[in-house]
């Protein structure tokens, strides 16, 4: 059986769609079952089962993971991630867990310039002492994060960002969910340390220009200092200030370190990533 905490959330969901299209049963966590369970597809309901659990209660994890050989491990971004990821390793080891696959993200070392980064590269750290077999996704930006910018271009016509004119990495969350579900299907896949990628490293500016042609009209790549992006952040789109911090600390990581696509989508699925085109025409009412 394979357990997926973060199920409701962004990648979770998306593993939870590649099983379900696979044919695989799998056990969604969520600390609202009956919220998850409602949002479950016809295809998904008869191979779900939905499970409570709360990474801040060590026993509701033991009870949710007993029986399970795998764990996919997705947690939202917060104060407390490091300490509810590490807490969830200890308790699938307790309860049996032989194989986890955790979602990471670039930059996980010890000095990393992004905070989030740092806690991603403690919890590896902590996987690896477990002892337990492991599998890291380091998927880059989400194009699904670009939907955020719709509201900005629709009414203003203009992308805000803090990129210069960086190229950034952009990967569907729906090829993320395929190659975890490879990863959690093929067991020559098990044990690497996956950078997810699409094909091609897109900056904001360039991004703009593809709005603009798709929804022919002129959207303009607007670039703020860090400090003045970050304010923006937290006063206009109000996300807390370590939220705020960490959109602009990871748009920086785009600028100090050249972002290039890697073959690893296309090399685990044997096709190649969803591109950032097709994305946007699919979501353009987002945008217009
Ligand atoms: N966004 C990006 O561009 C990007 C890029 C690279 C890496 N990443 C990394 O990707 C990871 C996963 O992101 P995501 O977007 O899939 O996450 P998400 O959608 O923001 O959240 C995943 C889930 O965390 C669960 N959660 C929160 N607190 C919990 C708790 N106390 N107990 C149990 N579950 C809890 C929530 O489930 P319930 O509410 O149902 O309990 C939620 O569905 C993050 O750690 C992030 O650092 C993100």
């Amino acid at each position: 059986m394979i357990a997926i905490m973060g199920a409701s959330g962004t990648t979770g969901g998306a593993l939870l769609h590649s099983l379900t299209a696979l044919g695989v049963p799998s056990r969604a966590l969520t600390r609202d079952p009956d919220r998850l369970r409602t949002h479950l597809g016809d295809a998904a309901r008869p191979l779900v089962d939905v499970l409570p659990a709360d990474a801040a209660d060590t026993d509701s994890l033991r009870a949710a993971f007993k029986g399970a050989r795998q764990l996919f491990l997705a947690m939202a971004n917060g104060p407390a991630q490091v300490e509810f990821e590490t807490r969830a390793i200890d308790a699938a080891a307790d309860a049996g867990v032989e194989h986890i696959v955790k979602i990471s993200a670039p930059a996980a070392e010890p000095n990393s310039p992004v905070a989030v980064s740092r806690g991603h590269h403690a919890v590896e750290e902590h996987l690896r002492a477990s002892g337990l077999a492991h599998t890291v996704l380091r998927p880059y930006a989400f194009m699904q994060n670009l939907l955020l910018l719709g509201p900005a271009v629709a009414a203003q016509g203009v992308v805000l960002g803090a990129m210069r004119d960086a190229p950034c990495n952009w990967v569907d969350c729906r090829d993320i969910g395929d190659v975890a579900a490879a990863v959690l299907t093929r067991p020559e896949l098990v044990g690497g340390t996956y950078a997810l990628t699409g094909s091609e490293a897109v900056g904001y500016g360039d991004l703009a220009e593809t709005l603009t042609h798709l929804l022919g009209r002129r959207v303009r790549y607007v670039d703020l200092a860090p400090h003045e992006l970050r304010d923006s952040l937290i006063q206009r789109a109000q996300l807390p200030s370590w939220l705020a911090e960490h959109v602009v600390e990871i748009q920086q990581l785009a600028v100090s370190r050249t972002e290039s696509p890697t073959e690893t989508v296309a090399r685990v699925l044997g096709r190649a990533p969803r591109t950032l085109d097709a994305f946007l025409r699919e979501h353009l009412a987002r945008f217009r």
